[in-house]
């Protein structure tokens, strides 16, 4: 069975998925859609796209959905990525919270883990007397796949050979038996970070505390410009005046309407109250 992907078809996947995550699929994207949506057809024994659509969309089709969005998503990352934010974190947001000891920082699309994980080594290294200190580290992410991947902590060896030898040492475990060729993120570092599943598209975010920084890397480049703009409106309300916002290298708050100073590129700040 080869199933074919109407244009009608294309536009119907295009508006959920839109409508869901915010990711903009444009035509070139067909092609993609087709050849990761090929399989899972096959997989579910189902002979067209339209047949494929009814069940993710219709009621009881979560769980289906967020497989589909696992499909067009992408969750490139690695760790140390875009190293000038945990350069900031250590040289700036950390002695300014010297006095009150706390920190909150949420890393919005965390992906499998690298990222939120970097911050915690990033504190550790600067931060002599961390059983003093109040730290959170919130990661989230829509993909449940990409979460569960982070919250065991477990990676190829291969994704940690670029980094300097004594820092793997000193955060990361070795497996061996059967976890050879993987390592584990050390528990002190672990223990830091709490992983769930948000979606940057729902109105409010579950965050009580108003927080220092946040991460938002290299995913608002799939959204347009409405999208992102909201994005920033619900960032600006869930940081304490004065907190940061990182953005990706490739991503910039230019050309939308927003309420933070820019301070260099991809950093940006509540201004205080
Ligand atoms: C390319 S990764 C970026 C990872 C990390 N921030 C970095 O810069 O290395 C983009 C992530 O955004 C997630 N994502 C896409 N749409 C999302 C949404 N609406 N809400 C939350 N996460 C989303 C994807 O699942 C993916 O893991």
């Amino acid at each position: 069975m080869n199933a074919t992907l109407s244009d009608q078809e294309f536009e119907l996947f295009k508006s959920l998925i839109y409508q869901k995550v915010g990711i903009t699929l444009d035509t070139p994207k067909k092609t993609l859609l087709v050849s990761r949506l090929g399989k899972r057809l096959r997989e579910l024994n189902l002979s067209t796209y339209k047949d494929y659509y009814d069940r993710v969309s219709a009621k009881g089709g979560e769980e289906e959905l967020t497989k589909l969005l696992d499909l067009v998503s992408t969750n490139k990352t690695d760790f140390y990525r875009e190293p000038v934010h945990f350069d900031f974190l250590r040289d700036r947001v950390i002695p300014e919270m010297q006095t009150t000891k706390t920190l909150r920082i949420w890393s919005s699309a965390s992906s499998s883990g690298e990222e939120p994980y970097t911050i915690a080594m990033t504190l550790s290294d600067a931060i002599f007397d961390m059983h003093r200190w109040n730290i959170k580290i919130l990661a989230s992410d829509i993909s449940t796949r990409v979460l569960s991947k982070a919250a065991s902590g477990i990676y190829e060896d291969e994704r940690v050979s670029q980094l300097p030898q004594d820092l793997v040492k000193r955060y990361f475990l070795r497996g061996n038996g059967k976890q050879a060729g993987k390592v584990r993120v050390r528990p002190q570092v672990a223990n830091l970070v709490a992983f769930r599943r948000i979606n940057l598209m729902d109105p409010t975010f579950p965050i009580r505390n108003p927080l220092d920084v946040i991460f938002c890397r290299n995913v608002m480049i799939y959204f347009d410009r409405p999208t992102q703009a909201k994005l920033m409106e619900k960032f600006f309300k869930y940081l304490r005046p004065g907190g940061y916002l990182f953005i990706g290298h490739s991503e910039s708050l230019q050309w939308i309407e927003h309420k933070f100073t820019y301070l260099k590129p991809t950093i940006y700040q509540k201004p205080e109250a």
